[in-house]
């Protein structure tokens, strides 16, 4: 008959290397625990050194160091110097609190400790290995070095598990990169086989130890995040990068927590929320947002490497994320160089990097430019798209577009589905002109407007700017109460909708969403017709428009129909690439553009400007 065994207590030793699998993963975890360890006891620097393969790790530091009976305690389980009761768990300002780190590291790896107080005259040398520790006083310098070589001589299976030398430093690499981020005040030094892989300065400035560590290319305008909620009790501090600047993974997105870098599903969705209509689909943005919040509020412990926390209120942390980033994202004053960020005295000092002012525009007589004087005057242009005579009469003019009044409400049926020209042409307004500065010097395949600033020289795209114009109006028009029904136009003959059953399902689903952008819909037997259009493309071949517009976005499957739709009626609705126009509705366009927050790309993700400063220039005619 079967017997169980008699049960045993687990030596410590034997304990430890079991947990050792939750705790101690791979080399970095090493790392992890070890420059954890060092930062709790203050250290100002902190040196990371790898040899053999990942399997010699050694971290130096310059903190409070050991007492000789401390040390020794310090690998036994469950011993620590910063927690003394659960309750502080909901209190903590350190890094560690569970006593094991050591003792695991120990249970799997030869142990050597060397490490001295501020007040000892000498040190304490520890040496461990196959659970047993032993202690003498030696000379060394103030702090702790900590030596774990052969790491997981002892536990083959664990050892088969390792990857390639070059992957499990990588994991080093990243684990010493994200410390160094949450702690810009210290100086980080990692080093692989001698060779010195990243070094930071720890001026305690953000933006210049994101550079350090090399989440960022260096060609990145930063834009401040800065949010105190009082009301929950946190505040977001940090930097993202601006727009069109973005990657195809999430490795220059960092959260960090309470001095704790985390895995944040909260911050990842305000983050990818107040991008989505600024960068491509699937990129992510670059950045590092720091949040403070009170202990209480965030449980560290429910992870065993404590990479990921647990808000108490995690819908208030969201919005606070969120506040800060639609500030941030607004245009200036938050903008500033990375060159500006590194070499502020206080380090988080803000700097514009728009144009600075010039004279008023001024058109050009030079050979090469193409814009000639006269206000509504066509620009001439090097290829003419003619446009026929059909097109001319949907089109309204881009002057009236930009500048549009809504003057009749919906539900007034018009003679025609096309705007009413006379109702911009009865508001007289002034003529739009530059920004101080700026000068238009040419027009390249009607697409193209050749800006020259103080600064250099910026391309900007006629059919992109004017759909980030769009947008924000539409935007804008959706939160402003009373101004949907001014900013649809009734359909005098209903356009029919040619429909698969699928997406019709998508339209009744959606159906509240597309009349806040000011579409309408009869049902009438089993036949749907579109009854009323947001003005924005009552200038357009609608019929045909419309059908495309809602096939792609009801089969698209959008996460946010809404938004979706806006940018959808802003990419139909604005002018398109190879459309001449006139010198003044250019103006008419950079100005509106150049007044559009969020004005780097269209919602798309596409950049709508390209910027060659003086000084690149002459380094692309000048490479040596
Ligand atoms: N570099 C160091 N400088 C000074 N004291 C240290 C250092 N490393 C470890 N210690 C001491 O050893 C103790 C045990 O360290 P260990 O990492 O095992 O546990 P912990 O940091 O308290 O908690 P956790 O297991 O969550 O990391 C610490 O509480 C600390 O007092
Ligand atoms: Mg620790």
């Amino acid at each position: 008959m079967f017997r169980m065994p008699k049960i045993v207590v687990l030596p410590d030793h034997v304990a430890s290397q079991i947990a050792a699998g939750e705790v101690i993963e791979r080399p970095a975890s090493v790392v992890k625990e070890l420059v954890e360890n060092a930062i709790d006891a203050g250290a100002t620097q902190v040196e990371v050194a790898i040899a053999a393969d990942c399997r010699d790790i050694r971290v130096a530091d310059n903190g409070c160091g050991m007492e000789p009976d401390d040390a020794v305690l310090a690998f036994q389980r469950h011993a620590t110097s910063k927690l003394k009761s659960a309750d502080e768990l909901y209190s903590l300002h350190t890094l560690g609190f569970r006593g094991e780190a050591l003792p695991t590291i120990a249970s799997v790896s030869k142990v050597t400790v060397l490490t001295r107080t501020a007040q000892a005259a000498n040190g304490t040398r520890l040496d461990s290995a196959d659970g047993k520790v032993t202690a003498r006083e030696t000379g060394c310098a103030q702090g702790t070095v900590i030596e774990a070589t052969d790491l997981f001589y002892n536990v083959p299976a664990r050892l088969s598990f390792l990857k390639k030398a070059t992957t499990e430093f990588g994991h080093i690499h990243e684990i010493v990169q994200l410390l160094a981020i949450a702690h810009p005040g210290v100086m980080f030094q990692l080093l692989n086989h001698g060779e010195v892989v990243l070094r930071t300065a720890g001026s305690g400035k953000l933006a210049q130890v994101m550079q350090e560590v090399g989440i960022l290319g260096g060609k990145e305008t930063l834009l401040d995040v800065t949010h105190a909620d009082v009301r929950y009790g946190l505040a977001v501090y940090g930097y993202v990068a601006r727009p069109p600047h973005c990657r195809g993974d999430r490795r220059g997105l960092v959260t960090i927590v309470n001095n704790r870098p985390v895995k944040c599903a909260v911050t990842y969705k305000a983050l990818e929320y107040a991008f989505s209509d600024l960068i491509p689909k699937g990129r992510h943005p670059l950045g590092v947002i720091t949040i403070t919040i009170d202990p209480k509020e965030v449980d560290v412990n429910i992870h065993p490497t404590k990479k990921e926390v647990k808000y108490r209120n995690s819908s208030d942390v969201y919005l606070s994320v969120q506040n800060a980033l639609k500030q941030a994202l607004q245009p200036q004053p938050g903008a500033i160089s990375i060159a500006t960020a590194v070499n502020s005295a206080a380090g988080e000092q803000t700097a514009r990097t728009m144009p600075a002012a010039m004279p008023a525009y001024a058109t050009t007589g030079s050979a090469g430019a193409m814009v000639r004087e006269g206000a509504d005057s066509p620009v001439p242009h090097t290829d003419v798209n003619p446009r026929s005579t059909h097109q001319r009469i949907q089109q309204i003019s881009l002057r009236d577009q930009l500048a549009y009044v809504p003057a009749v409400p919906a539900g007034a049926p018009l003679s025609s589905p096309i705007v009413d020209p006379a109702r911009s042409a009865s508001k007289p307004r002034l003529p739009a002109t530059l920004p101080p500065g700026w000068r238009l010097t040419g027009y390249l395949h009607n697409t193209y407007f050749l800006v020259q600033t103080t600064e250099g020289l910026m391309i900007v795209e006629q059919h992109i700017a004017h759909e980030r114009v769009i947008y924000e109006r539409l935007l804008a028009q959706q939160k402003t109460p009373g101004r949907l029904s001014e900013n649809a136009q009734r359909l005098v003959i209903s356009a029919p909708l040619n429909l698969t059953a699928e997406q019709r399902a998508c339209l009744a689903e959606n159906l509240d969403a597309l009349k806040q952008l000011g579409f309408d819909f009869d049902f009438q037997e089993g036949l749907i017709s579109c009854s009323q259009i947001p003005l924005e493309l009552a200038t357009k071949d609608y019929a045909s428009s419309v059908q495309a517009n809602l096939e792609n976005l009801l089969t698209a499957g959008a996460t946010d129909f809404q938004l979706e739709a806006t940018k959808s009626v802003a990419c139909q609705a604005a002018i398109k690439d190879g459309m001449p126009l006139s010198e003044a509705e250019i103006i008419e366009l950079l100005s509106a553009w150049n007044n559009t927050p969020r004005k780097d790309t269209c919602p798309h993700g596409r950049p709508i400007s390209l910027f060659f400063s003086h000084d690149k220039l002459f380094k692309m005619f000048h490479p040596d």
